[in-house]
């Protein structure tokens, strides 16, 4: 027995079933035996015994939970740091525990209220005492790892928890004398997995069987080469003793069912103390500040279920709630995460929602020059569709050429700052593109509420779309297409063959016909199944009118192919009168520009169709330029296309009978994305229907 191992326990006369704070517990009030509690127990207790000295607390009647000492605070040499229980079930244990550290002698330090930290339970140094592993996610929060690490002057490795069987680090994570550490990995989220993967080698890690993981096979007591826990599999056995350990099996069924077993029911009060430890920490913490109709619009819960589900934490310190319909309010709130990693992809995504870094506020945007042509630095900040500001010089500038997945390339000369968004492909050495996430904002315009209504027609949560829903849209897109022809604005289509599959190419060509399309935009086939059907009645073969294949039909496409080809382009056949009507028609005949943008399986392709697809892009992002509405009928490809070169504010009508697409285009996050999940041919039947009513209103 070594003289120089402490552990404390606590004798079960109290314990039992009596509340449920963790899935363990459910189904089991009052279900544990006192006798064979007690019985197990002190099993335990022998076991310990005869590797250590033991120290006792006493009990307190009424709570219950007191006999998991482990979560009574984390020792390092004299120096406690006391848990703050997360659960009001069990905080009433907290002065119990400080009485005993105290009559000890050792310091205690406690963590302010609002920080619950559940002790061992939740940090667990590596068996060298070089470091610390504190887990967050259930029962201690990740704001009080900077403050352990520096109470005990030690580095921190936070990990997150993500199952909520494994609520605590010890039930899931054990490090182990020499280096090994036995774990369940699929409890932790995959940057602590990598973490825990950097630090210990992969013959050291000693993985738990889910099957293992839920007898509590990780909350096991190690002391030198023994390791004392529930009762085990076979093979985890050997697999332990194949790493020289030897496995002593102790039944703990009945603390099971309060959701702990060997090590939670101690504390080792002795951790081994090495003289060059120093404080460190990766934990790093921003502030952010939102301001809108957080509540109404929902963005605060956007917010915080962003930084929670990206692995951080947060503790709002300010909530200014507007009090009338009209009124904003201001939320602050102090973000932490991990690592610089993770809180660069979380604050990414706040930014994206609006926030505002309070350090951007006087802290300009970070700046690495572009090393190679077309080759953004690492870190680079992915734009948006939002318009964003970058500060340079302790100047907010505006982003020009706003489109999502692009760097912001920064050009200086005396006193004039530019910044632009540009793909990839685009930047050039010399460059500065931003990086991180300092120094950013996008400007969001608060929605109001009654805007949002107004928006009722933009249902996605709901999915598909009844009948009068349709045309509630419709509705609502005749009388904007409408008031943007007469303003002369701009409205640009993006359209599939579907459109002509459909029977939609003589609405579409009506609408061409009618001023209400200032560009097309598509691919070869749209314009080949067009002139197929004014050509020869047929599309892809099929008759369109009676909806059946012609014989021979599948090689009209190839003849019309052909017959383009012939002339040259699809201009000049209207222009020579080979081609007399349909969509490319209309679009030749009222000068409305189209772009066809090729693709690997293009027949032909047209002459027309533009094969070289970074010419097709930058084709496509100039047609679409000051567009006020954009109609995307059934087509991923060029929508999705369209998509990402277009900024927030452009109003974006995305239709198609598959809901998938249309969800995937809508859901830009912003007001302006309309989904239709829909016939494409019935919707403009119907939009066509619509306009004629808005110009002839008194024809029944
Ligand atoms: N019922 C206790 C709780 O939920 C069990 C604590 C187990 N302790 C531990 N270190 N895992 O808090």
């Amino acid at each position: 027995m070594t003289d120089s191992i402490r552990f404390l326990m606590c004798s079960p006369d109290h314990y039992d079933v009596d509340y449920v704070i963790n899935p363990w517990m459910e189904g089991n009030i009052h279900k544990s035996s006192r006798d064979r509690a007690v019985e197990q127990w002190q099993q335990l207790h022998h076991q310990i015994k005869d590797h250590a000295i033991v120290d006792l607390v006493t009990p307190v009647k009424g709570w219950p939970d007191m006999v998991f000492t482990a979560n009574a605070g984390l020792i390092l040499d004299k120096i406690v740091v006391l848990s703050r229980f997360y659960h009001k079930e069990r905080q009433g244990e907290e002065p119990y525990f400080k009485d005993w550290f105290e009559a000890q002698g050792f310091t205690v330090h406690q963590l302010p209220r609002e920080l619950p930290f559940e002790g061992a339970g939740d940090a667990l140094f590596d068996r060298e005492g070089r470091y610390l592993w504190a887990g967050y996610g259930f029962r201690s929060e990740l704001d009080s790892h900077p403050l352990i690490a520096e109470w005990l002057n030690i580095e921190v490795l936070s990990l997150r928890l993500m199952d909520e069987r494994f609520y605590h680090l010890d039930t899931c994570f054990c490090p182990l004398e020499g280096g090994y550490l036995l774990y369940y990995p699929p409890a932790f989220d995959s940057y602590s997995n990598r973490l825990i993967q950097m630090r210990v080698p992969e013959e050291k890690r000693i993985v738990v069987e889910e099957a293992d993981a839920v007898k509590f096979a990780c909350n096991a007591v190690n002391i030198g080469q023994t390791i004392i826990l529930n009762q085990v599999s076979e093979g985890l056995k050997a697999q332990l003793s194949g790493a020289g350990f030897q496995p002593i099996e102790t039944p703990l069924t009945e603390f099971l069912k309060a959701g702990g077993a060997a090590k939670c029911l101690t504390l080792r009060v002795t951790e081994p103390v090495i003289e060059d430890r120093h404080t460190l920490v990766q934990v790093e913490s921003r502030t952010i500040r939102m301001e809108g109709h957080l509540l109404d619009a929902g963005l605060i819960n956007r917010a915080l279920d962003l930084v929670i589900e990206g692995g951080g934490s947060f503790q709002v310190q300010r909530f200014d709630l507007g009090e009338q319909r009209q009124s904003t309010s201001c939320a602050v709130i102090r973000i932490s995460a991990p690592s610089r990693e993770v809180m660069a992809e979380i604050m990414s995504q706040l930014i994206d929602i609006g926030a505002v870094s309070l350090e951007a506020e006087t802290e300009d945007a970070c700046l690495e020059p572009i090393e190679m042509d077309g080759v953004a630095p690492d870190d680079f900040y992915v734009s948006t569709i939002y318009p964003t500001e970058v500060r340079v010089q302790g100047q907010w500038i505006q982003v020009q050429d706003q489109r999502m997945d692009g760097a912001i390339a920064i050009t200086q000369s005396v006193g004039d700052i530019t910044a632009r968004c540009k793909i990839l492909r685009d930047l050039k050495l010399g460059e500065q593109v931003v990086v991180n996430t300092i120094g950013i904002r996008t400007i969001r315009k608060p929605e109001s509420r009654e805007q949002r209504n107004a928006q009722e027609f933009s249902f996605m949560s709901a999915g598909v779309s009844s009948e009068r829903r349709v045309e509630l849209i419709v509705e609502q897109v005749a009388w904007e297409l409408r008031k943007i022809r007469d303003q002369g604005g701009k409205v640009a289509v993006t359209a599939g063959p579907v459109v002509i599959h459909t029977g939609g190419a003589e609405h579409l060509a009506q609408l061409i016909r009618e001023g209400y399309v200032q560009v097309l935009l598509g691919g070869n086939a749209i314009a080949v199944h067009d002139i197929e059907q004014s050509m020869m009645g047929t599309s892809l073969g099929v008759d369109m009118k009676q909806g059946i294949a012609v014989k021979g039909g599948h090689r009209h496409h190839l003849k019309v192919i052909n017959t383009i080809r012939r002339w040259g382009s699809i201009t000049e056949a209207v222009n020579q009168g080979v081609l007399t009507g349909g969509v490319m028609y209309e679009c030749v005949k009222h000068q409305v520009p189209f772009v066809l943008a090729g693709s690997i399986r293009d027949d032909g392709p047209l002459p027309d169709t533009e094969m070289d697809l970074i010419k097709a892009q930058e084709r496509y992002a100039e047609a679409i330029q000051g567009a006020d509405m954009i109609l995307m009928l059934s087509t991923m490809l060029h929508s999705i296309g369209v998509g990402n070169m277009t900024p927030a504010g452009v109003k974006m009508v995305c239709v198609d009978i598959n809901p998938a697409v249309v969800t995937k285009l809508s859901d830009r996050g912003s007001v302006e994305s309309v989904g239709v999940v829909t016939d494409v041919g019935l919707f403009l039947s119907l939009l066509v229907q619509q306009l004629d009513k808005l110009t002839h209103p008194y024809k029944i």
